[in-house]
C-alpha cells in the first residue's frame, strides 16, 4: 500500500511530468506558427517595410527600416535600425528616427531615404566626419498625407544617436508626394548627387550639392518604362560589366508595378551613361526591365561606401503591398532579402543585370547533407541543374499534399515558382500564385541555386541571370524537398541561424 507522502509524491512528478510535456510542445510549435526566418533581417517585433539609410561606416553594416514601433500593420513610420559586421548576424539597436510633431505641430512620418558618410561637407561633424541621414519627412492628417518634404539629420556617435537638422527641410518643391532620396558621392564631379521621385508623376529628379544642405535641380527622367504603378524608392549607381574587361555602366533602378500587372509592386531598371548631371538610358536597352519575377522583392536599394570598392551590395523588402499587411507571421511583420550582389551582363546588343547572393553567405553553411534527395530543413541552400528540354524542377517546404514548387517549363522556356499549394495560401486573395520568369538553358540545362529560410524562398538562376524571391507559409511540419523530372548534381547544405 503507498502512504500519503509517496502519492503526494506521485502526483507531483506527474504533474511536473505534464508540465515539461506542455513547454516542450510549445517550443516545438512556435517557429513554425512564428514563420521566423532564421538568417534573414526581421524586426524583434512589428512591422517593417522598406530598408533604409544602407551605409557602412567604421567596421559596420548599417539597416535603417521602415518601422512602425506600436503595431504589426503600416503605421506610425520611423526608422528602426540594426547594423552587422556580415550582413548576416544582425545586433538590433533601438529605434533610429522616432515619428514626431514639428514647431508648426504637424505630424510628421519619417518616410524612407539615404544615408551617407560626411566628412564634414555640411559642417554637423563633431570629428572629421560623421553620418547624414536625408530622408522624406510625410506631413500628415487624420490618416491624410497633406505634404512630403526631404529633412536632415546628423549622428556624431556611429547612429546611436541623431539630431534633426534645426534647418529642415533641405528640400522641399511644394508637393504632396515628393519621396524616398537616395544620395551618393559622385566622385568625378566632387559633388554629392539625390535622386529621388515624384511618384504620381512617373519621374525621376536628380539633384546636386556640395554640402548635402542646399540642393539645386540637375535633371529629370521620365516617360519611359513601365509606369503603370507610381514610382518610389529609386537608386542610382554604376556596375561592372562581367564579361567585358573593366567596363561600367551606370543603372536606375526604382520600384513600382510587378511584371504580373499593377495589382502588385515590383522593381524594374534601366542601364546607361550618368555624366554627373543627366542619366540617360542606352538606345539598345528595352524599354522596361524588370529586376524580378518574383512577388517578394521590393524597395531594394544598394549600400553606401562600401569598404570593397569592387560590389554592390543591394537589400530589398521581402513582402507585397497587395497582401503585405496580412502575411500571417506571428510577433513580426516584414523581413529582409538575403543581401545580393549587382553587376552587369552584356547579353547580345543588351545589359541585363545579374544577382548573386552575398559571397559572405557561404558562411551559413553547416554540414553538406549525403542523401541530398531526402532532405528537409526550413533553412537549406540547395544546388542542382535541370536538363532545359525537359520538365524538371524541385518541390520545396514539402509535407503531404503540401508543397511549393520550383520548376523549368522546357516549353515556355520560363522559370516557375508555384505556390498555390504551398500552406497558409487564403490570408488574402491575391497571395496564391505562379510566378514566372524567362530564363534560357545554358549547355542544355538551367542552374538553380537555392535559399531556403521558411517562410522566405530565393531561387538564383543561371549565376544570377534569374532571380525569383517569394514567401511561403507552410503550415505542416515536413519542410522535405523532392527533385522531380531530369535533375542532375543536387547538393543541400543545412544553414545555421544568424539573425534573430
Ligand atoms: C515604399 C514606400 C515609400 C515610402 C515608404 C513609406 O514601400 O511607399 O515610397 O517612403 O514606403 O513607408
Amino acid at each position: 500500500m503507498m502512504n500519503t507522502r509517496s502519492l503526494l509524491a506521485l502526483l507531483l512528478s506527474v504533474l511536473l511530468l505534464s508540465c515539461e510535456q506542455k513547454k516542450t510542445a510549445t517550443v516545438e510549435e512556435k517557429p513554425v506558427e512564428e514563420y521566423r526566418p532564421a538568417f534573414h533581417f526581421t524586426p524583434p517585433q512589428n512591422w517593417t517595410n522598406d530598408p533604409n539609410g544602407l551605409v557602412f561606416y567604421d567596421g559596420e553594416y548599417h539597416l535603417f527600416y521602415q518601422y512602425n514601433p506600436y503595431g504589426m500593420t503600416w503605421g506610425h513610420m520611423s526608422w528602426g535600425h540594426a547594423v552587422s559586421k556580415d550582413l548576416l548576424t544582425w545586433e538590433h539597436l533601438p529605434v533610429a528616427l522616432p515619428e514626431f510633431l514639428n514647431d508648426k505641430g504637424d505630424s510628421t512620418m519619417i518616410f524612407s531615404g539615404t544615408t551617407v558618410v560626411d566628412n564634414n561637407t555640411s559642417g554637423l561633424c563633431e570629428g572629421k566626419d560623421c553620418l547624414v541621414a536625408v530622408y522624406t519627412a510625410h506631413i500628415h492628417k487624420n490618416g491624410e498625407g497633406l505634404k512630403q518634404y526631404e529633412n536632415l539629420a546628423y549622428s556624431n556617435d556611429k547612429g546611436r544617436t541623431w539630431k534633426q537638422y534645426d534647418k529642415n527641410p533641405v528640400l522641399d518643391i511644394g508637393l504632396k508626394d515628393f519621396r524616398d532620396p537616395k544620395i551618393f558621392w559622385h566622385d568625378a564631379t566632387k559633388k554629392w548627387v539625390m535622386v529621388l521621385v515624384v511618384p504620381d508623376k512617373f519621374k525621376v529628379q536628380l539633384y546636386e550639392s556640395t554640402n548635402l544642405t542646399q540642393w539645386k535641380l540637375l535633371s529629370e527622367f521620365g516617360n519611359t518604362g513601365d509606369a503603370a504603378k507610381i514610382w518610389e524608392c529609386p537608386d542610382l549607381y554604376q556596375l561592372p560589366v562581367e564579361n567585358e574587361q573593366g567596363k561600367k555602366k551606370w543603372v536606375l533602378s526604382l520600384s513600382g508595378s510587378h511584371p504580373a500587372g499593377p495589382r502588385f509592386v515590383g522593381m524594374q531598371y534601366f542601364v546607361g551613361e550618368f555624366d554627373g548631371n543627366k542619366f540617360i538610358q542606352d538606345k539598345n536597352q528595352p524599354d522596361t526591365s524588370y529586376v524580378e519575377y518574383g512577388k517578394d522583392f521590393y524597395a531594394g536599394i544598394v549600400y553606401n561606401h562600401l569598404p570593397a570598392e569592387d560590389r554592390t551590395v543591394m537589400i530589398g523588402w521581402a513582402n507585397n503591398w497587395a497582401y503585405g499587411n496580412k502575411i500571417p507571421t506571428v510577433g513580426y511583420r516584414g523581413a529582409m532579402s538575403l543581401p545580393r550582389e549587382l553587376s552587369l551582363k552584356k547579353v547580345g546588343p543588351v545589359y541585363k543585370l545579374i544577382q548573386k547572393p552575398i559571397r559572405e553567405a557561404v558562411a551559413l553553411r553547416d554540414e553538406e547533407i549525403k542523401e541530398a534527395g531526402q532532405a528537409a530543413g526550413k533553412q537549406l541552400e540547395i544546388e542542382l541543374d535541370l536538363a532545359a528540354d525537359t520538365d524538371a524542377g524541385i518541390k520545396v517546404f514539402k509535407s503531404g499534399d503540401e508543397e511549393t514548387s520550383i520548376g523549368y517549363n522546357s516549353k515556355t522556356k520560363e522559370l516557375f515558382i508555384d505556390r498555390t499549394k504551398s500552406g497558409k495560401i487564403d490570408f488574402h486573395p491575391d497571395f496564391s500564385s505562379i510566378d514566372r520568369v524567362p530564363v534560357d538553358g545554358k549547355d542544355g540545362k538551367v542552374h538553380l541555386h537555392i535559399f531556403l529560410d521558411s517562410p522566405i524562398i530565393e531561387v538564383f538562376a543561371n549565376e544570377g541571370e534569374a532571380v525569383v524571391t517569394e514567401t511561403a507559409f507552410a503550415a505542416a511540419n515536413g519542410f522535405k524537398i523532392e527533385p522531380y523530372g531530369n535533375t542532375t548534381n543536387l547538393k543541400v547544405w543545412k544553414l545555421k541561424s544568424k539573425s534573430k
